[in-house]
């Protein structure tokens, strides 16, 4: 596999101009953009919602990737693909009826995510894998942008890869978020990750968001 989606984590970007920053990550090529929520419950800390993702709906195009830290999902899912969600990720360890609420993330019309946390085994979605459209493997514990990559959650990309080529599931997105950057995103990509989330690298970098986000694209370049 060698088509990779760099996804802009907005976490990092400057909320106060967040429809510009978006517009600077286009530019640079981003098509993709994840977006996280966090109620303060499930992950110690708060970020963004419904409101916000329905303002960002409307100034773009871009798929949106919304990735629920939330406790009791299910409660939540009409409102976020109302507000505009072009993919709904939930937590495994959040979810009580995991296979429920997948169906109900399709039945509303956007695509469905599944996420494991870094202490969470691959094992736990084997059967859950032919219901998703993506597997999200944490490489950070959530709740926090900037952290250091869990380098381990390596091997859970490659377990979830190999569980989903035994079952003919060759569509199956695997997306890798927290301290993705130039270093480690050619790592997430050998292990079998092709959708790479980056929030601090791409924001917060050192150059500009265009040359930050050039600089991962060409990482990957050489990644296999
Ligand atoms: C962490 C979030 C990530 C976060 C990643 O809870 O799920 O999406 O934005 O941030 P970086 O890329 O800074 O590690
Ligand atoms: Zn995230």
């Amino acid at each position: 596999m060698a088509d990779y989606v760099l996804a802009p984590s907005l976490l990092a970007a400057d909320f106060s101009r967040l429809g510009e920053e978006v517009r600077l990550a286009e530019e640079a090529g981003a098509r993709w953009f994840h977006f996280d929520v966090m109620d303060g419950h499930y992950v110690p800390n708060i970020s963004i919602g419904i409101p916000v993702l329905r303002s960002l709906r409307a100034v773009t195009e871009s798929f949106l990737d919304v990735h629920l830290m939330i406790d009791n999902p299910d409660q939540l899912l009409a409102s976020f693909a109302e507000a505009g969600a072009d993919m709904i990720t939930i937590h495994q360890e959040a979810s009580t009826h995991l296979h429920r609420d997948v169906h109900e993330i399709r039945r509303l019309g956007p695509t469905a995510g599944v996420a494991i946390n870094p202490s969470t085994p691959a094992e736990t979605l084997s059967e859950i894998l032919p219901f998703v459209n993506l597997v999200l493997v944490m490489t950070v514990n959530p709740g926090f942008g900037g952290q250091a990559f869990i380098r381990s959650a390596l091997r859970k990309v490659e377990r979830i890869r190999a569980i989903a080529a035994e079952r003919g599931l060759t569509d199956l997105h695997v997306q890798v978020d927290g301290g993705i950057d130039p270093e480690t995103a050619p790592d997430a990509a050998r292990a079998g990750a092709d959708v790479l989330v980056a929030g601090s690298s791409i924001f917060r970098g050192p150059g500009t968001i265009k040359e930050n986000y050039d600089a991962i694209q060409r990482s990957l370049s050489v990644a296999v």
